[in-house]
């Protein structure tokens, strides 16, 4: 199965490093056109340089995707660029404080968790569809988590946020399956990445306990994630509407 984006635009968000990284890259490989947006402004340059460099087309975007205004003009940046978006990685995503309870977190945790996270992915899928219906053909996935399926304790807005992620997913395919727009969603288990390496160092034992869980005996790569969003993407996965994706070493299967 050769999977080609040729004449194709992707959009991924949370692209400066980790799993949107893999993803912007595997889309490049892939020969789209891809505009890699971040809220780090340095480290996306340094990423979209890193494609150019190898003959890759590329845009770098600075957003925030948690403020709807923003996320509008860079969906506008990438069509007065490219001239469309065809599929999109509604990838950003960021970690919670790792609490031992609930009663000891902060209000302020869990709004700042569920701006980025699932105002997020609102934001984005709302801008992306508006433009995917001008053409009444497109793809989106959207990132959630393992911890978007089952309880892990000490981590409960991040939780919350990753399985509000499906229901919005869920009902936002349904919305738009017959306007030729499929809409999916992706839940990565613990992979080698910046968020977690960051995890690991403030929160070991917690981490631990999450590796050691993981039935496959290791953690995951990012390009294991890129590879099933490219998929879900593409026209092989035409007949997938509405689905959430797994892909977690095995973590929630028992
Ligand atoms: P990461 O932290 O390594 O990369 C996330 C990127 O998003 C960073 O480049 C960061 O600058 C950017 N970002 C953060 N806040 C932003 C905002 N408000 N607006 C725009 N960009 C922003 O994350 P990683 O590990 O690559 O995770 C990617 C996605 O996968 C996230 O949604 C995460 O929750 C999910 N995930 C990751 C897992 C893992 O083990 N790495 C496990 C389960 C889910």
């Amino acid at each position: 199965m050769d999977i080609r984006f040729d004449n194709k635009v992707a959009f991924v968000t949370g692209a400066a490093g980790g799993i949107g990284f893999a993803a912007a890259k595997i889309f490049a490989e892939a020969g789209a056109k891809v505009a890699m947006a971040d809220i780090n402004e340095k480290r996306i340059n340094e990423a979209a340089d890193s494609l150019n460099c190898t003959g890759y087309d590329v845009l770098p975007i600075t957003l925030d995707v948690s403020d709807e205004q923003q996320v509008k003009m860079a969906v506008e940046q990438v069509v007065s660029h490219f001239g469309k978006i065809d599929v999109a990685y509604n990838n950003v995503g960021i970690h919670a404080a790792v609490r031992e309870n609930l009663a000891d977190t902060e209000g302020w945790d869990f709004d700042h968790v569920l701006a980025v996270n699932l105002r997020g992915i609102w934001n984005c899928t709302k801008y992306e569809l508006i433009e995917m219906k001008k053409y009444g053909k497109g793809a989106i996935v959207n990132c959630s988590s393992q911890g978007g399926l089952v309880g892990i304790p000490c981590i409960g807005a991040y939780n919350a946020s990753k399985h509000g992620i499906l229901g919005l997913t869920k009902s936002v395919a349904l919305e738009y399956a017959r306007q030729g727009i499929r809409i999916n969603a992706i839940c990565p288990g613990t992979c080698e990445t910046p968020m977690v390496k960051h995890a690991i160092e403030m929160s070991p034992d917690h981490m631990a306990r999450v590796i050691d869980a993981i039935p496959l005996g290791r953690v995951g790569k990012p390009e294991e994630i890129a590879s099933m969003v490219l998929l879900l993407c593409s026209d092989y996965a035409g007949f997938a509407v509405g689905q959430t994706w797994a892909m977690d070493g095995g973590y929630t299967v028992m």
